[in-house]
């Protein structure tokens, strides 16, 4: 057995593929893997090049020579070598050197590293027992790249891998699986990456015009079709809508996933919400109106309208579209907020702008000379006669925990992240410098104003989820370390913050410990169907894993205690990687999926 690769810095990979040259010798012995191809030998990258587990496994089945092979096949064969060639050549030859942002030695190192999908494994519950309003299952997305990237990587560039712990009476079974994309079946079959990504394809002007005839190539001899069938890796967020469940990324629709009783995660496919338009994406943050079961989302373009607004009723039917043409340029819109009465949405200095590609720069970029914007528009309205803009100096939104309107609608408060360095969001996200703040906004006079609410780099959380859009006191935000890593979470008490001062509300906190980092925490209630409940009467739940000893956990933590109190812990059969968005959804709901 001679397996002719090596990696310095994924621990996983060298037990993947130990695990899986072991398999090859067991069948084989004769099989001799040889991951260096001509131009991995120079590839500045080459301790990243690996034979991805699928080839390796075809290694074993090597197909006779007087099999047939049909002729359009083999036509689709050869152009796919030579196709990947040239992609070889690019990440060899034609990349500028890589920047932080774009280095996958850096940007999948630690607990950023993928994992491989984990079939349900029933765990241990190691303290608690597990509340029973756990009951249900808790599944965390994030990026997690197929195969080891061959040249730039970025961290929004990983296909979306879901991580579930399904509860029922105190037992847990956890899982891991992708989110089988267009974009994940197509790689599959081919064997590695052949979608660009926005944010690390366009190094230079030589690779980015290589890059983007490779592209072209490759969709007009039909190796993939964007147009028809998406591009998105639905590595974002989760969202129950219209008793569907969903992964979501904003660049395309989402993925319908269905949890069987066995504790699996299946994909059920791409998703339109039965639209009687063209919906080719949604942005990732749909907010969902507690009491009428409607969401509401948006979806930016490259050319106009540049946003639209569109809500989908409690049955999961869309509504008609909202352009909105005063949006004068593509701004990549993250997330927005709902009140009783209005949407809210921000527009930021970071833009979307193809012109950079032609400078050899990625098509997102910062936009100084913008002066932020807020929109306000009615969240029944048909179109945008009654959308009204508010400049918002300094504030790039990124997550909005809530909104909701005071003084008889004439005043509207949004809780939210701002990115204070935007200068750094692209290339150094890790000093985008992300702060709480509490935005308040008069509706008559068109008065912004912003309030500080911690003085820590803060992101990711949420609040409890029945409050979307009405007064709330409560916040459990993520502290983000300069790894971008959540170290912990705080509770914010969003009523203590005063206009005239900085005020720093945190009353609750838990760090996770040395080498350990965890998920966004999410709120449960305790008793979700009494109203007469207290706001912060649940658990936060989160995973958190320990890069010293390689364990990852499931954490219940009680919501109303000063310290973040861990009531219940289960230790996880596999590893789940740094990742986004979380989602808890009860068990009733998963039955009806
Ligand atoms: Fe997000």
């Amino acid at each position: 057995m001679e397996v002719k690769f090596s990696s310095s810095f994924l621990p996983k990979y060298h037990q993947l593929m130990d695990v899986h040259s072991f398999e090859c010798e067991k069948k084989n012995p004769q099989t001799k893997i040889k991951a260096h191809s001509f131009f991995s030998k120079f590839h500045p990258l080459k301790k990243l090049i690996l034979p991805s587990k699928q080839k390796v496994m075809t290694l074993n089945k090597q197909p006779s020579s007087k099999k047939r092979i049909p002729q359009g096949d083999a036509k689709q064969s050869s152009l796919s070598t030579f196709f990947k060639s040239i992609d070889d050549f690019i990440c060899t030859f034609i990349d500028l050197p890589l920047h932080p942002s774009i280095n996958p030695e850096l940007v999948l190192s630690g607990n950023f590293a993928p994992v491989d999908e984990l079939p349900p494994t029933v765990c241990e519950v190691v303290e608690g027992p597990l509340p029973s309003c756990l009951d249900g299952a808790y599944i965390r997305n994030g990026p997690n790249p197929q195969f080891i990237p061959r040249g730039p990587y970025h961290l929004f560039d990983g296909d979306g891998m879901l991580h579930m712990i399904k509860i029922s009476q105190g037992k847990a079974t956890f899982c891991s699986r992708y989110v089988k994309t267009y974009k994940y079946t197509v790689e599959r079959k081919m064997g590695y990456p052949v979608f660009p990504s926005v944010f690390s394809s366009f190094n230079g002007l030589g690779a980015s015009m290589a890059r983007m005839w490779l592209c072209v190539s490759r969709v007009l001899t039909g190796q993939f079709n964007p147009m028809a069938n998406g591009f998105g890796l639905a590595n974002t967020s989760l969202a129950l809508i219209g008793g569907r469940l969903f992964a979501l990324g904003e660049s395309d629709l989402p993925y319908a996933i269905k949890v069987p009783s066995n504790g699996d995660i299946i994909t059920l496919g791409r998703h339109n919400f039965f639209s009687d338009e063209p919906i080719m994406s949604m942005s990732a943050h749909p907010k969902i109106d507690p009491n009428t079961g409607e969401a509401f989302a948006l979806r930016y373009h490259v050319i106009p309208p540049f946003l639209t607004l569109f809500r989908i009723n409690s049955n999961g039917k869309k509504q008609p579209d909202v352009p909105i043409f005063s949006m004068k340029n593509t701004s990549l819109i993250h997330d927005f907020a709902l009140t009783k009465n209005y949407v809210i949405f921000p527009d930021t200095q970071i833009v979307m702008d193809l012109m950079e590609i032609t400078r050899g720069r990625p098509p997102v970029r910062v936009d100084r000379a913008k002066v932020p914007r807020l929109a306000i528009i009615p969240r029944y309205a048909e179109d945008e006669n009654e959308l009204r803009w508010i400049e918002a100096p300094g504030f790039n939104m990124m997550h909005c925990f809530n909104a909701w309107e005071e003084d008889d609608g004439n005043k509207i408060v949004m809780v939210a992240t701002n990115i204070s360095s935007v200068e750094q969001a692209l290339e150094r996200l890790d000093l985008a410098e992300l702060r709480l703040e509490k935005i308040t906004i008069c509706v008559k006079s068109n008065m912004f104003e912003r309030h500080p609410l911690s003085t820590e780099v803060l992101d990711m959380g949420g609040i409890n989820p029945a409050y979307v859009g009405k007064k709330n006191r409560y916040a459990y935000v993520g502290i983000v370390a300069p790894s971008m890593k959540l170290v912990g979470v705080v509770k914010v008490d969003l009523s203590l913050s005063k206009a005239d001062s900085p005020c720093y509300n945190t009353v609750a906190s838990r760090l996770y410990g040395q080498s350990c980092s965890g998920s966004e925490a999410f709120f449960v209630a305790r008793e979700p169907d009494n109203p007469a409940a207290e706001e912060d009467d649940g658990y936060l739940v989160a995973y958190v894993h320990d890069e010293n000893t390689q364990q990852s956990m499931f954490l219940v933590m009680d919501a109303k205690s000063p310290t973040l109190e861990i009531v219940s812990a289960v230790k996880l059969p596999g590893r789940v990687p740094t990742g986004f968005h979380g989602l808890f959804v009860k068990e009733s709901d998963i039955n009806k999926l």
